[in-house]
């Protein structure tokens, strides 16, 4: 291994590179062009018996590895969601990989839960959410939706189950629309709750959830003996970024006694405009919500923000007190073991800090209602264009549209044509975007949210996509 000196050396080297490689983003494609098993041939079959230099692993690093990378920071990224970061978040990383402290409880490192429970107060503040929220962070959204369901579940059972398993007499149901993410499909499983237990109820034109649907559902399940235990409501699916009427959902879970779980992984960043805040009347009745910090608010992946209405719920499903993880201060303070999954935990609240510090409210707010801004401005381009459609109405930062030319009505015909308008984007190594179907309509599907992203980029991206367009056409 290095010796602390060699150490200082590469630091510095590899940090000149970072900051290089931020300047120049661009002159790498954006998705990674290799074939499959390009990178696995290079590496060999086995470690290294002895060390080798730290130089030649660093060459490799930029020879091996970096062809093989797909770059989510350029700012022509327009694909699923964005997994932003920002400079002073990668600071933050350095620091909280120097330090490597693992964070299970407040004695294995007070400071970090303490800018923890301060920055879940912060985060609250700022996007106004409701003020009786306790928050965590979790690794993703994933992970919090399989805690709001494991929670729920005990609830329910009086926390019997945690106890005594599933009797098989439970038929709990859990609901969410047909547009909802698949992490909500997962957690039902691991949640042991079974597949067929998941009710996605029927959306209306923009792809919402159609809460007499839900009410249906759920009275229906009442009527055949079954247990409504959790409604999931989305605001910005990942689809298509639709909202769910979350003050009719909350009214239906609260007349009926149901947990209410919002999932907000990537639009809850807009909560920070509070023009925007529409978009969670209603989430004062939430049990709990998620929002990622990680996607849209300029904070390296993983965080996940997690807020919950009742802490000692969360707390009662998930504590277990082995003598060994015992402290004196164990009724003053949070151990955040207790408020999730994992024991070891990853001191994530400190990115978290710089970032916010770093940008301030005002910069926040600023870089995202530019993102929108100039999302809508280009919708309305696109509606002027008679050759495009627009698949969606959506206020915030996503298009969801296709190449229509007028000749051309068959709808095999469009799907098959814009799935290779997209791929030959993609190959330009330009851009990236991804796409979803709306029903049988194969959409493209533009996030505009990259950190570093200016008005500039994106007229680029959309002039390449209209010459990509028209090429294809004739070519048709
Ligand atoms: C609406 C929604 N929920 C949940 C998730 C899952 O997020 P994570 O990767 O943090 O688990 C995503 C991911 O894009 C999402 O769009």
């Amino acid at each position: 291994m290095i010796s602390i000196e060699e150490f200082r050396k590469h630091a510095h080297q590899m940090v000149d590179w970072m900051a290089d490689y931020y300047h120049s983003i661009d002159k790498y494609p954006v998705k990674s062009n290799v074939n499959p098993g390009d990178i696995l041939k290079k590496i060999p079959d086995k470690a290294p018996q002895e060390g080798e230099p730290m130089s030649e692993i660093f060459e490799d690093f930029k020879n091996i590895i970096m062809p093989g990378i797909t770059h989510w920071q350029n700012p022509k990224w327009f694909a699923y969601f964005q997994a932003n970061s920002s400079y002073p978040s990668v600071l933050a990383e350095m620091l909280t990989a120097t330090l490597a402290t693992q964070c299970m409880i407040w004695e294995t490192s007070p400071a970090a839960t303490e800018l923890e429970e301060k920055m879940m107060v912060w985060l609250k503040d700022i996007m106004g959410l409701p003020e009786h929220f306790e928050g965590v962070i979790q690794d993703t959204a994933s992970t919090a939706t399989l805690c709001a369901f494991l929670s729920a579940r005990e609830k329910t059972s009086n926390f019997k189950i945690n106890k005594e398993g599933f009797s098989g007499k439970e038929k709990y149901r859990i609901y969410c629309s047909t547009e909802t993410h698949s992490s909500i499909d997962k957690a039902i499983r691991i949640a042991g709750m079974g597949d067929k237990n998941l009710v996605k109820v029927e959306v209306d034109e923009k792809l919402a959830m159609k809460p007499e649907n839900l009410e249906n559902a759920i009275l229906e399940d009442i009527n055949s003996g079954k247990k409504p235990l959790c409604v999931v409501a989305t605001i910005g699916s990942t689809g298509t970024m639709a909202i769910d009427p979350l003050s009719k959902i909350a009214e239906i879970t609260q007349q009926y006694g149901i947990w209410l779980h919002v999932d907000a992984a990537y639009a809850g960043s807009a909560l920070v405009l509070p023009e925007y805040r529409w978009m969670a009347d209603g989430l004062e009745y939430a049990d709990s919500y998620v929002f990622n910090p990680h996607k849209w608010l300029f904070t390296n992946f993983d965080l996940s923000a997690y807020y919950v209405k009742d802490k000692d719920v969360l707390i009662r499903t998930f504590s277990i007190m082995p003598e060994y993880l015992k402290t004196q201060v164990d009724q003053n303070v949070n151990n955040y073991r207790d408020w999730g999954i994992q024991l070891g935990r990853r001191f994530r609240a400190l990115k978290l800090w710089f970032v916010l510090r770093n940008f301030g409210v005002v910069e926040l707010k600023n870089r995202i209602k530019n993102h929108i801004d100039m999302v809508q401005e280009l919708i309305i381009e696109i509606k002027n264009d008679p050759e495009f459609e627009l698949m969606t109405e959506n206020p915030l930062n996503m298009i969801c549209f296709r190449f229509h030319p007028g000749s051309i009505n068959d709808e095999t015909t469009l799907n098959t044509m814009n799935e290779k308008i997209l791929q030959k984007i993609n190959a330009t190594g330009e851009t990236f975007l991804t796409h979803t179907r709306i029903g049988r309509t194969y959409v493209i599907r533009l996030v505009a949210g990259q950190t570093y992203l200016e008005k500039e980029h994106l007229q680029e991206v959309w002039q390449l996509i209209r010459k990509t367009c028209y090429d294809i056409l004739k070519n048709e």
